[in-house]
């Protein structure tokens, strides 16, 4: 059909979740607390008060989830395990149970011909972790390196494909800078700490998953377009910034094996002054990929403002002397982000232009928009917002593709209505609505699209 972009064959289409935002069962079988219970248990920190105590009730549901990504029609399917239920303290003993549960998923999607792909870790770190200094500490990095040989040991067999972490940049600065997210941090050199932590952890990680014989190996990235606010040296200046933050502070240790150049006129005396980097860690992270998995939704852009006197140390410098500005012209969804495919297309070749060779094929790990969801008779929704975001933006993807950039397969945030962190239930992203106070799963008019461009794709 002409209105659907198309795809090479062997494309892998997929969708996507994460273990804190549907399973719920927070207390259930052992699982032991994490630093997002703790922040969604904090007043005032979650729009409406809301945690994942419940969530999508997936833990206990996930049949029912997984008859629904085989109707779809999917190749694969993007999960992510959840860390403090595999070992419930951050360290010491595993939990069989949480094995279990992951065995039991991962089986029942293959029994529907549909590949994992498993994320180890979406943020959910075992507060006991946090207690001890969490990803400000190189201990965390090694913490995650023995669960992720625990999980790799008993799923490698099943799960072809395996990202380390998921957006590391969250977990650094919106997690230990701006603190909007878990565990809530306002710090400068904490955050930096935490960002070479997560890399740190990330090649551990890789290792042991290659000990353990995984085949295919990455880490999901989400990089940011920065686009400068007028083409004065001043904004072109906070563009560079912003990119070393967002983008170069994890792209050139993994890709190039160094640090980024800018970070002194990025960071200043905080990363001048560090010492939480050790000889032989640039080796590590920087260990050969099988894939790279972006996430995209929007353009960020950005302007220059004053550094504050009154916030020196709480925020990284970065974040302190930037601000960012609403593009107008465009239309922006539910969560304010502005809708610019073309963007897509511009990071990607950008990605290729600057690292080569060196890129390793891409998995799109996540993409698609939270709408302001109208439900209809029955709860089926009609959401024709997000049906033109998804069609628009495999169409920017599949323009990168023919400017030459190898991307392997696209997963759609995402199957399920779900908890977006700080916004909690609010916001809704999935292709299939769901019911909180039923727990009901509606399939909503982007599931009937996408299913039909996956059909569409065999001819
Ligand atoms: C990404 C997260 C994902 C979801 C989407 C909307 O940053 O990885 O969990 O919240 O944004």
């Amino acid at each position: 059909m002409s209105d659907f972009p198309s795809f090479p064959p062997g494309f892998v289409f997929g969708a996507a979740t994460a273990s804190y935002q549907i399973e719920g069962a927070a207390r259930e079988d052992g699982r032991g607390p994490s630093i997002w219970d703790t922040y969604s248990h904090t007043p005032g920190l979650v729009a409406d008060g809301d945690t994942g105590d419940v969530a999508c009730d997936h833990y206990h549901r996930y049949p029912q989830d997984v008859a629904l990504l085989r109707e779809l029609g999917v190749g694969s399917y993007r999960f992510s395990i959840a860390w403090p239920r595999i070992v419930p303290d951050g360290a010491g003993p595993v939990n069989p149970k949480g094995l279990d549960f992951y065995s039991r998923l991962v089986d029942e999607l293959l029994s529907a011909g549909i590949e994992p792909a498993a994320t180890l870790y979406h943020w959910d770190l075992p507060q006991a972790l946090e207690d001890r200094g969490g990803w400000r500490t190189r201990e965390t990095a090694e913490r995650f390196a023995e669960y992720t040989a625990v999980v790799a040991e008993h799923l490698s067999d099943r799960v072809p494909r395996w990202i380390t972490l998921n957006e590391p940049w969250c977990s650094a600065f919106l997690g230990y800078s701006v603190g909007r997210h878990a565990p809530g941090a306002r710090e400068g050199r904490g955050a930096l700490a935490a960002a070479h932590h997560l890399l740190v952890g990330h090649g551990l990680a890789v290792q042991a998953l290659r000990a353990a014989g995984a085949r295919e190996v990455g880490i999901t990235l989400n990089l940011d377009r920065n686009l400068p606010a007028t083409d004065s040296a001043a904004d072109l200046a906070a563009v560079v910034r912003a990119d070393t933050q967002h983008n170069l502070v994890w792209t050139e240790p993994l890709l190039a094996g160094r640090y980024p150049a800018t970070e002194e006129e990025t960071w200043g005396e905080l990363i001048t002054g560090q010492d939480f980097r050790r000889d032989g860690d640039l080796e590590l992270i920087s260990q050969p990929l099988d894939f790279l998995g972006i996430n995209y939704y929007r353009p960020i852009v950005v302007a220059d403002a004053p550094y504050r006197e009154d916030d020196p140390a709480r925020r990284v410098a970065t974040d302190n002397r930037y601000q960012e500005v609403r593009l107008s012209g465009v239309r922006h969804t539910a969560m304010d982000w502005p809708v610019v495919p073309g963007s897509f297309t511009e990071l990607l070749v950008e990605l290729k232009d600057r690292y080569g060779d060196a890129l390793p094929p891409v998995f799109i790990t996540e993409n698609g928009s939270a709408e302001d969801d109208e439900a209809g008779p029955g709860g089926t929704v009609d959401d024709v917002d997000r049906v033109a975001y998804l069609r628009d933006h495999l169409t920017a993807l599949r323009a990168a593709m023919d400017a030459g950039v190898e991307v392997r397969g696209y997963y759609v945030w995402s199957l399920l209505d779900n908890f977006e962190w700080a916004f909690g239930y609010a916001k809704r992203f999935g292709i299939v609505r769901v019911d909180y106070a039923t727990q009901r799963r509606i399939p909503k008019a982007s599931y009937h699209w996408y299913k039909a461009m996956i059909a569409a794709q065999r001819g």
